[in-house]
């Protein structure tokens, strides 16, 4: 006869919930759910083995258990520490674990750039939520940050290993998912550093979930760059038959142009688990090459969070097939913009027919004066961060 699992009774920031044993306090946390979840910069519940390197998700232990009801003598790594029976957890209600979070913040920010305004993961960025959360105003740091000479690292992902944070979700996506892994975190303490190992490009079917799982903007996809901000766009849950991987998507679109194709994330911003109770990874073709509408099955509306700043930008319409409305009629009243002008008719920017989201990289001076395919896909600067 199977065994029957304990149930361990535990108290985080005044709720108790019974989870079973083995669960982890981050774990029972998320179950209670909002605020009262530690934040989670290198846990992955998909991956194996995450976990433990960020110190983000530090908790106070104030009583270990109903047998040893000692408090812990340090704050814990919540993602790494189990639960027992009658313990008691602050988070939020912590003032020292507020007080040390604002520490790890500060030192996740000695070498991260604030380039939020150009960076991609703006809007869906763990780090910059983060920093508003529990930043401090500012840095102390007055030594030079690292630069690093920039890395192609293939056709799909674009690595900036200015905003790594070390947190090694990638390298447990390629370990775990692909049957290839070509990169990693090379040398020691304050040199260590994502890379391939003499530069090989990361191309294996499943290589772009290493974008869904970077808390920041250190791996971000080629296909997407600096064509859009993600508040902008109008996510739908679509699919499509692909014999790779499940096929369940979320669209980003601006009408009916596909921008982006990620995987489906829940309410921690982790890939969201499917009907089966598998992880729902998606493969390369459905991310990177399937950017028309007509490649997909559009089931509606993704659920965002209301608080996210990508649910400030919705505009109503048909699921993300209808342009957002102009607003010009509604404030001329009818009337015709007599003193606005075209700016096609005097600019060669911006032009109707330049698709941005099929150029293979950010768009430059030629590609609105001259050739419309023309981007700075293979424009590369030495150094990265200076
Ligand atoms: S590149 Fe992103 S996912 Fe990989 S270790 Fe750095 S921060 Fe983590
Ligand atoms: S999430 Fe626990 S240490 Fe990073």
């Amino acid at each position: 006869m199977a065994e029957e699992q304990k149930i361990f009774k535990v108290t985080i920031d005044n709720i108790t919930i019974d989870v079973p044993a083995g669960t982890t306090i981050l774990n029972a946390a998320r179950k209670i759910g909002g605020e009262v979840a530690p934040p989670a910069m290198c846990y992955y519940s998909k991956l194996k083995g995450s976990g433990g390197k960020c110190r983000t998700c530090l908790v106070e232990v104030v009583s270990g258990s109903t047998v040893d009801p000692r408090p812990m003598p340090k704050l814990v790594a919540s993602c790494r520490t189990n639960v027992m029976d009658g313990m008691v957890v602050k988070n939020i209600t912590s003032e020292k674990v507020i007080d040390v979070r604002k520490g790890v913040v500060e030192f996740l920010l000695i070498n991260h750039p604030l380039d939020c305004p150009v960076c991609d993961q703006a809007g869906e960025c763990h780090l910059q939520d983060l920093t508003y959360s529990h930043g401090a105003e500012q840095t102390r740091y007055e030594f030079e940050r690292r630069t690093f000479v920039r890395e192609d690292i293939g056709d799909y992902i674009q690595l900036h290993m200015t905003r790594c944070i070390l947190c090694y979700r990638c390298i447990y996506v390629a370990d775990q998912l692909t049957n290839k892994r070509v990169h990693g975190i090379l040398d020691r303490g304050d040199k260590s550093e994502i890379s391939t190992y003499i530069s090989k490009a990361i191309e294996n079917d499943f290589s772009g979930n290493m974008i869904d799982v970077c808390p920041v903007g250190a791996l971000t996809d080629r296909t997407f760059r600096f064509k859009n901000r993600v508040w902008f766009l109008k996510p739908v849950d679509a699919h499509r038959d692909c014999d790779k991987c499940h096929g369940q998507v979320t669209l980003w679109n601006r009408g009916d142009e596909v921008f982006r194709v990620t995987a489906r994330k829940d309410e921690w911003g982790e890939v969201q688990t499917l009907s089966d109770g598998k992880p729902g990874w998606i493969c390369n073709t459905c991310r990177f090459e399937k950017k028309h509408a007509s490649d997909w099955v559009i089931e509606g509306p993704t659920k965002i969070n209301r608080h996210s700043v990508i649910s400030q930008g919705h505009y109503v319409g048909n699921v993300g097939m209808i342009m957002p409305p102009d607003p010009l009629d509604k404030v001329l009243f009818g009337r015709q913009p007599h003193l606005l002008l075209d700016i096609h008719d005097v600019s060669k920017v911006n032009q109707l027919e330049v698709h941005l989201s099929e150029l293979e990289g950010p768009a430059v001076s030629n590609t609105f004066n001259g050739d419309p395919h023309a981007s700075g896909h293979n424009v590369t600067d030495v150094k990265e961060g200076v």
